[in-house]
């Protein structure tokens, strides 16, 4: 027993939603589970768009097979060759062995590699098409959104875009598929920490590809990934335009690593001075409990960013160190940065924070302060010039 769902008379969402596995990649905390979206067009000839991941799906071929009623598939569509779009590739090309494969050069490359597929491909090219009766497919590259060989498929008769992971979210699909079906406040906070996590490394690449989508008209959006944008898409594209620019909002995250609860002391010091100074958004976070990719999201969303950490080993606190190296990696950028921390000994936890702050050029307030043992007022003397200053820049 399946939902039909239909995204239009010809076209149906065949969604699966994943609730039991608990990091997605085996990396990012899913406590609202996630959706692997593909599509099935049905005209005088078929096309299956991206499959889902192997295994959550149950009889996904025979699903297909019910919509096809008697029908064969004509072609594939590999717009993301990750394996949780392509888990039923192999299923899919056994049940239809005349599936004519349509991918890019680099399509092909990892779909030998995973599947050992070599045979009826069909290689297109930025502006190809293919026709299928009333609807016709024609093939964009986007490479790096999210993998080199990513590539978007529009629909001109109908205008819809089939955006691989682009606008995706995580966050199950609970009975509602579209924009207009669901509480987006369900799921944005996800969608951002989907976006930040997974394809903002790339965001240069994001831009590129809305220029290269700039001309298409778009009216319906079906993503790999969460709701499907038939109403309002304008507002997911104005979300990923603002995030892929790095455009942060007024506020604030501070963040601490602290063995004992000196370095946390001092964080919700700054905290208050910070609110003090009429910044609203204001969020703390513990290094050491809160996932990285809470923590990755919230930079990405906020302007203001204080780091504190305790020496360890004189370095920085290990989780605080692996923290920023990933902001690093990320690229995160348009950042003004507070720092602050404490020691027992000799240090390190403020004095390697200085350098990762002039590795990755955020634009560092003054005012940072690194407190011996036990902090007092006149210890965290400088914290309030960190508030002050933070809070004006971000203003300004
Ligand atoms: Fe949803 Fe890059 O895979």
């Amino acid at each position: 027993m399946y939902n039909e769902v239909k995204v239009t008379d010809k076209i149906f969402h065949i969604g699966v939603n994943d609730r039991r596995k608990e990091l997605f990649e085996n990396l990012w905390p899913l406590p609202n589970g996630v959706s692997y979206n593909c599509y099935l067009v049905n005209d005088e000839k078929t096309a299956l768009i991206d499959t889902i991941e192997m295994g959550t799906g149950g009889d996904f071929v025979g699903q297909i097979m019910s919509l096809l009623n008697g029908k064969t598939l004509d072609y594939l569509i590999i717009n993301h060759m990750e394996p949780d779009h392509t888990g039923e590739i192999g299923n899919v090309v056994r049940s239809f062995p005349n599936v004519k494969i349509v991918g890019n050069n680099k399509t092909f490359k990892v779909l030998e590699a995973y599947f050992g597929i070599k045979d009826n491909l069909l290689e297109v090219k930025d502006g190809d098409s293919i026709e299928l009766g009333e609807h016709k497919l024609s093939f964009t590259m986007t490479p790096w959104v999210h993998w080199p060989e990513t590539m978007m498929t529009h629909d001109t008769d109908k205008g819809i875009l089939f955006s691989g992971d682009a606008f995706g979210s995580f966050g199950t699909l609970d009975g509602g598929v579209f924009d207009d079906e669901v509480d987006f406040s369900f799921y944005e906070d996800d969608m951002l920490r989907y976006y930040s996590n997974i394809v903002g490394k790339y965001s240069n690449m994001v831009q590129k590809a809305f220029a290269k989508l700039a001309g298409l008209d778009i009216k319906i959006i079906c993503p790999l990934h969460g709701p499907v944008w038939r109403t309002n898409p304008s507002k997911v594209i104005g979300l990923y335009d603002k995030w892929s620019k790095q455009e942060g909002e007024e506020g604030v995250v501070i963040i601490y690593a602290s063995m004992y609860g000196n370095t946390a002391r001092i964080a919700d010091y700054i905290a208050r001075q910070v609110a003090e100074e009429g910044i609203r958004n204001i969020r703390v976070y513990d290094v050491s409990k809160t996932h990285i990719s809470y923590l990755i999201r919230d930079v990405w969303k906020y302007k203001g960013v204080i780091l504190g950490s305790c020496a360890y080993n004189t370095c920085m606190f290990p989780l605080m160190e692996h923290l920023t190296s990933e902001f690093e990696h990320y690229g995160i950028k348009n950042k003004f940065l507070g720092i602050f921390g404490g020691y027992s000994w000799s240090g390190g936890g403020v004095r390697n924070l200085m350098a990762f702050a002039e590795r990755i050029k955020w634009d560092l307030v003054s005012g940072s302060c690194d407190v011996e043992g036990k902090p007092n007022s006149e210890k965290t003397i400088n914290t309030k010039a960190i508030a002050v200053n933070i809070a004006a820049k971000i203003k300004a």
